[in-house]
């Protein structure tokens, strides 16, 4: 895959042939609204439809699993909404790209299967990654090394919570390990780890989750067997494989950009950057949301809901009051997802 040519549908597709290839069975995204879970407000990751496999609680149907999930982060413990705009990589909608194993395979083929995808198929410069690892997992540190040769201080340890993956304050959790793309000296931002690290020079691209506990508050229990999780956002290996910074610079959003610009009667520039993204980002949320059935309200669910709509409306007020133009853009995010995500389209009068 040449970085000229990656499109989100492209990348979704080389993701899913390499995994099938490498005995993953695909299973579909499941509802942003996650069934019988009152642990969470809205499905927030790759492994939300798998807690009950990696719990016990339910037989996992395969041992190799891929999915290309549609998350929201935006209320919860991982809640992205006031950063959306402000920074090139915060949405509150994004899809992400995830394989998993329930006992097929754990550290050493999850870290050959991440690193063989992003240097053999995508063809990124092996120099141009860094490696995180939790401190006290010196395996994977040890993995890291004889699988990818990078040398020791391009794999870096980190003591923190952020390299100790959980889903939510209860439910399964593990140490982690995060691969980083170095977007070059001229981007200002320092190695993960240091002072400087939510810079934009070194972007995290995809976390390799080791399942082993089950977190209730304060307190870890074991899981009952030693699993995968991983999580990479498309709209982060999009914007690194297409070349750019800033995920919003990407075919994930121009498409947005050009319609709002028509129906706002306005030039996307620097006065109203922020705004089209905000708008784009939001818009995308309420589709999907409102696909599932998710209407505004002043409680859980439908507040978050509500938010985002008032944030969007707030956002196209910036660019020009009074102007009623999110139903007229609803079609664009449809057509863009629809061979993805077939639920969209028979929601499409009622979102609107
Ligand atoms: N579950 C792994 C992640 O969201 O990063």
């Amino acid at each position: 895959m040449k970085k000229s040519d990656s499109n989100s549908s492209e990348i979704r597709n080389t993701f899913l042939n390499f995994f099938k290839k490498n005995n993953h069975e695909e299973v579909e995204s499941s509802p942003l609204i996650p069934h019988n879970d009152p642990s969470i407000l809205f499905t927030n990751s790759g492994m939300v439809q798998f807690k009950k496999w990696f719990t016990g609680e339910e037989k996992p149907l395969f041992d190799n699993v891929i999915t290309i999930q549609k998350c929201l982060r935006a209320g919860g413990k991982h809640n992205d909404l006031e950063n959306v705009g402000f920074t090139p990589r915060h949405h509150t909608f994004f899809e992400m790209l995830g394989n998993f194993s329930f006992g097929g395979y754990f550290k050493e083929e999850a870290i050959s299967l991440a690193w063989n995808l992003l240097t053999k198929e995508f063809l990124l410069d092996k120099n141009k990654l860094i490696i995180t690892v939790y401190k006290e997992d010196e395996n994977s540190f040890k993995l890291w090394k004889k699988i990818s040769g990078l040398s020791s201080d391009r794999i870096i340890k980190i003591s923190t919570d952020d390299n100790f993956w959980s889903m939510g304050e209860t439910g399964p959790c593990g140490p982690c390990s995060e691969i980083f793309y170095d977007n070059g000296s001229e981007v200002e931002g320092g190695l993960p780890g240091t002072k400087n690290q939510d810079g934009n020079r070194f972007v995290e691209i995809w976390n390799l989750v080791f399942m082993e506990y089950e977190k209730h508050g304060d307190a870890l229990k074991n899981l009952p067997g030693k699993f995968v999780d991983t999580g990479m956002g498309l709209e982060r290996i999009s914007a690194v494989l297409s070349g750019k910074i800033n995920n919003y610079d990407t075919d994930l959003f121009d498409y947005l950009f050009e319609k709002i610009s028509l129906e706002t009667n306005s030039k996307m520039n620097d006065d109203v950057l922020i705004n089209y993204r905000i708008i784009s980002d939001h818009l995308k949320s309420i589709v999907f949301m409102m696909s599932e059935g998710v209407l505004p309200s002043n409680e859980g669910r439908g507040y978050v809901l509500r938010r985002i709509i008032r944030r969007a409306l707030l956002n196209v007020y910036k660019i020009k009051p009074n102007l009623i133009i999110l139903n007229k853009l609803v079609d664009h995010v449809i057509e863009k997802y629809r061979g993805v995500y077939y639920e969209l389209e028979k929601a499409s009068l009622f979102i609107k």
